[in-house]
């Protein structure tokens, strides 16, 4: 596994850029469409080639959004060339089966207006067996559907169990909450997917603009290292969470200014004296803690 800040490199040998965009609560009318829409477009024009997205995100509106604002579908905005893109998006588990996994891929390949996605994930574990899901996942990359597939919010035991599944490690990703305030998954989940080459997108990296743990933003520590990089919080906090090399973070917004900051994180490199600093305030667990989730 390559150590860049920039580019992260999967174990099928693909580069996926280290900060993408998320898309949950976009194409829901909480903020007006084309603020959102020119949000997504000028992550991609200050670099950020990556979207997160879901079948789940508003009933597949925020796809549609990521259609219309980066793929031409609406024909409101030139397309973004698909290969510089790196698309992503997930499966509801009860989607997961054979009986109805391939009209789920269709339906957002449709939704989005491409004809393949960069990365498929399983949103989480359901009842399908994990065995059928890999097996479907398989299919979709032979059909040219997908070009890889991985999973979403499995700990330890899951990913164990799917490492037992024919083709099971073929799995390149697992997208999971994390963030300076979450790092249960430094304990023993993260370890177990360098061993194994599964690379960590991590979901949340800025805990929902540190409602999910408060004082984030404005904690001393994450305020005096981002004085130090004269950087903001949110750089910080996504600087954090990328820094070792196997961690993507997608953080979402709906301003393009805030798009543009998100992508500087990946220029700001924590030092030793930071890195101490924000362990001070947010110390690394010491056992196993249970997988954070939202
Ligand atoms: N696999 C899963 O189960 C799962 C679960 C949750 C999320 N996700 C994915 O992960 C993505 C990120 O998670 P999230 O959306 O829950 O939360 P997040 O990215 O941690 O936080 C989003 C919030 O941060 C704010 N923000 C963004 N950039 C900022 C900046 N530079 N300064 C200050 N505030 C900033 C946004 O507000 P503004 O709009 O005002 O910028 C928004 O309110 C999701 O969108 C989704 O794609 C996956």
């Amino acid at each position: 596994m390559a150590i860049d800040v920039h580019m992260i490199e999967l174990s099928d040998g693909a580069e996926m850029p280290a900060i993408g965009q998320g898309t949950w609560y976009l194409g829901e009318g909480r903020s007006p469409r084309d603020e959102e829409a020119e949000a997504l477009r000028a992550g991609v024009e200050a670099g950020v080639m990556l979207v997160d997205t879901a079948e789940m995100y508003g009933d597949g509106e925020a796809e549609r959004l990521v259609g219309e604002a980066l793929l031409g579908t609406a024909g409101l905005a030139a397309p973004v060339p698909r290969e510089d893109l790196t698309i992503v998006s997930k499966v509801y588990p009860w989607n997961a089966g054979r009986d109805r996994i391939f009209d789920a891929c269709d339906a957002t390949l449709e939704r989005l207006g491409t004809d393949y996605l960069d990365l498929y994930l399983l949103h989480w574990r359901g009842n399908v067996p994990l065995r059928e899901t890999v097996a479907c996942m398989e299919e979709l990359v032979e059909q040219g559907k997908i070009l890889r597939w991985g999973v979403s919010n499995f700990d330890v035991d899951d990913m164990e169990e799917l490492w037992e599944v024919p083709a099971g490690d073929h799995c390149v990703v697992n997208q999971v909450l994390y963030h300076l305030g979450s790092r249960g998954i430094e304990y023993d989940l993260l370890p177990w997917m360098e061993e194994r080459d599964v690379a960590c997108m991590a979901y949340c990296p800025l805990a929902q603009a540190g409602t999910l743990r408060r004082g984030l933003f404005t904690s001393p520590a994450v305020e005096e290292v981002a004085r130090r990089h004269g950087a903001t919080p949110a750089q910080v906090l996504l600087a954090f969470c990328v820094r070792d090399g196997n961690v993507i973070a997608i953080p979402r917004t709906s301003s393009a200014s805030h798009a543009v900051e998100d992508d500087g994180a990946a220029e700001l490199e924590l030092d030793d004296r930071d890195l101490a600093l924000l362990d001070r305030a947010f110390p690394a667990p010491t056992r196993k803690m249970p997988l954070d989730m939202q």
